[in-house]
């Protein structure tokens, strides 16, 4: 596997498929770099812990940083090379400049629904649409891998590509593919930031596959919103947010008779965690 630090090097990967992430890699990345390598195109996977989507007071000096295990984890799942820029190789007119170009980026509706992650990480999201543009821009992959664990970010990264107008130089026709969230043994979804958990903690941040789980046989969304909040709750997490929205654009969901998702975020003391699963259409 290749190690890339600049946009000409990876020109010879062009027309392959990207897996965008942020390192510290588990087996929720390494699901997707095999999806990627399934596809039969050269992998690029990339690893860039992006400033601009970091809001002040977040995680970001942080947030870990395992680039060793990373080359050996992305090499086994089948990448063919890794693209790790520094921060000047993403944003050549300094980091500064970037956070006002982010500010300015109009995001599509779905990144903006009330009281989901806009409300609660404001500028992540433009942070996020700005890097995947130009991850997108320097690799130019025929198709892009992303988790449903990040449902929000999936479906602004869908619109992006279907918008490629939306965010500066994104060039269009790039394919995105839904990659299904990988959890532990025990339902925990799987994320970098279980790495801050204590072993007390760890136990508590169950409760929020426990909320998506306790929700899943109510018949109105108000009682799945009740269930989610109870179990939550019992667990000592603070909630961000516990709701059922439609899987299509985020917004509040009247009844089960169209697709929809639950959709928690909740804190552990300074750890924020986030998780989500379809809600059965059938009812
Ligand atoms: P990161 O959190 O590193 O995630 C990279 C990709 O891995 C995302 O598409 C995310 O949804 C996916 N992922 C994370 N945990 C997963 C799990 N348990 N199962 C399946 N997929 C999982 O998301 C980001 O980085 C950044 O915002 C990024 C898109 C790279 C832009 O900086």
């Amino acid at each position: 596997m290749q190690i890339l630090r600049s946009g000409s090097q990876c020109t010879p990967f062009q027309g392959g498929t990207l897996v965008p992430t942020m390192g510290a890699l588990h087996a929720g990345h390494s699901s997707l770099i095999r999806r990627a390598a399934a596809r039969g195109a050269p992998v690029i996977a990339t690893v860039f812990v992006n400033p601009t989507q970091f809001g002040p007071g977040e995680d970001f000096d942080r947030y870990p940083r395992t680039f060793d295990a990373d080359v050996a984890l992305a090499e086994a799942a089948g990448a063919d090379a890794m693209f790790a820029p520094a921060p000047e190789e993403i944003y050549p007119r300094g980091l500064e400049t970037a956070r006002h170009e982010a500010a300015r980026i109009t995001l599509p509706e779905v990144a903006r629904t009330p009281a989901l992650e806009d409300a609660c990480r404001p500028g992540h999201f433009a942070g996020v649409c700005q890097v995947v543009a130009r991850l997108f821009e320097l690799t130019r992959p025929r198709a892009a891998c992303f988790g449903e664990k990040d449902f929000q970010q999936l479906r602004l990264i869908e619109e992006l590509a279907a918008h490629p107008e939306i965010a500066l130089g994104c060039p269009g026709g790039i394919e995105i593919v839904r990659c299904p969230t990988v959890r532990e043994h025990d339902g925990l979804a799987m994320s970098s930031r279980n790495r801050y958990l204590t072993e007390g903690q760890r136990e508590q941040a169950l409760g929020l596959y426990r909320a998506l789980q306790s929700c899943m046989a109510a018949q109105r969304i108000a009682t799945a919103e009740l269930l989610m909040r109870g179990t939550l709750e019992e667990h000592g997490l603070e909630i961000e947010y516990a709701t059922i929205r439609r899987a299509a654009d985020l917004l509040p969901a009247a009844d089960f008779h169209e697709p929809t998702r639950a959709l928690i975020a909740a804190r552990l003391g300074p750890v924020r965690l986030i998780d989500n699963m379809a809600c059965p259409i059938w009812r």
